[in-house]
């Protein structure tokens, strides 16, 4: 009984093995303020100038479990992608997105790690600092928003699921951040103005372009509520200047609603009709938006 079942788990573990590998930890990648943990994939014979994927989990979650649970990294990888999964050490195991720490640049939260983490693998690979890219769930979609709008001199484009517009979360000093309460349950509605005042507020004097946003979520998320994605889109399309042009239902598959802005290449929303916390990564479009 015990040898059928060690023999069992030894192979499952060796397909699993095969299918994705597992990531390796890079200490020492910077000061790291926040005090985060940096794994990473890495392709082999990487070539200079390749493109980073900061793939970010949710809260409870870990860089490993985010790994294994969908094929980005394989995909990302045969497009030559570096991949960078950070792994929170917070309360909870989510990303601080409301304290100020987070919310201005360099100022010890868990953005300022994250792009430590993004200069390293630039450095160490001679990578293509114009090709960082994010993709992040609830928690991970949150700090996605939050990198795009506090580093927006750093990342190109993200692909959120199911996660709040930049600055949603903050919270008065002196107040630690909590993942649940507002987020969890409501919302605030506020005009695309303010929130594209909150987002240019991070980089007072900033002219420089913005991440192009890919913006995921379900009608039916009871944890995070849609009302967050409404917000999200409004923040954005304020941010980049975009205005709602047109929907493709039906797209990437039936219920989903495409939600394009302008030409949908700096804006892009994905109303998933029915579907719940979380919705799932879709990989080939997140690097197909990303030109990967
Ligand atoms: C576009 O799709 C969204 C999500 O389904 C929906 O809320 C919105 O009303 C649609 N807009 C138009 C003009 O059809």
């Amino acid at each position: 009984m015990v040898f059928l079942s060690t023999s069992y788990l030894a192979s499952a573990l060796s397909l699993f093995t095969a299918a994705q590998g597992v990531l390796t930890q890079v200490n020492n990648f910077g000061s790291n303020p926040a005090g985060i943990e940096m794994y990473i994939d890495v392709p082999n014979n990487v070539a200079a100038n390749a493109p980073i994927i900061v793939a970010l989990h949710g809260c409870h979650g870990s860089a490993q479990g985010y790994y294994q649970g969908n094929n980005l990294a394989t995909v990302a990888k045969q497009r030559g992608a570096i991949m960078i999964y950070p792994s929170s050490t917070h309360d909870l195991l989510c990303w601080d997105c409301g304290t100020r720490r987070s919310l201005i640049r360099d100022g010890g939260g868990d953005p300022q790690s994250i792009v430590q983490m993004v200069q390293y693998i630039i450095n160490r690979y001679n990578a293509d600092a114009s090709r960082v890219f994010v993709v992040g769930t609830s928690s991970g979609a949150m700090m996605g928003n939050v990198l795009a709008a506090v580093y927006p001199d750093v990342f190109a484009a993200t692909s959120v699921y199911s996660g709040v517009a930049a600055g949603r979360m903050a919270v008065p000093d002196g107040v630690p951040p909590n993942p649940y309460d507002p987020c969890g349950l409501g919302h605030i509605i506020r005009s695309p103005q303010d929130w594209g005042n909150t987002v240019r507020g991070y980089n007072p004097g900033y002219t420089g372009s913005y991440p192009r946003m890919q913006i995921w979520h379900g009608t039916a998320d009871t944890t995070v509520v849609y009302q967050n994605f409404i917000e999200d889109l409004k923040e954005w399309s304020n941010v980049h200047g975009v205005s709602f042009t047109r929907n493709v239902t039906n797209s990437p598959q039936s219920g989903y609603t495409q939600m394009i802005y302008g030409d949908g290449q700096r804006l892009t929303g994905y109303s998933a009709r029915g579907v719940g916390h979380t919705v799932p990564v879709y990989v080939s479009q997140a690097l197909n938006f990303f030109g990967l």
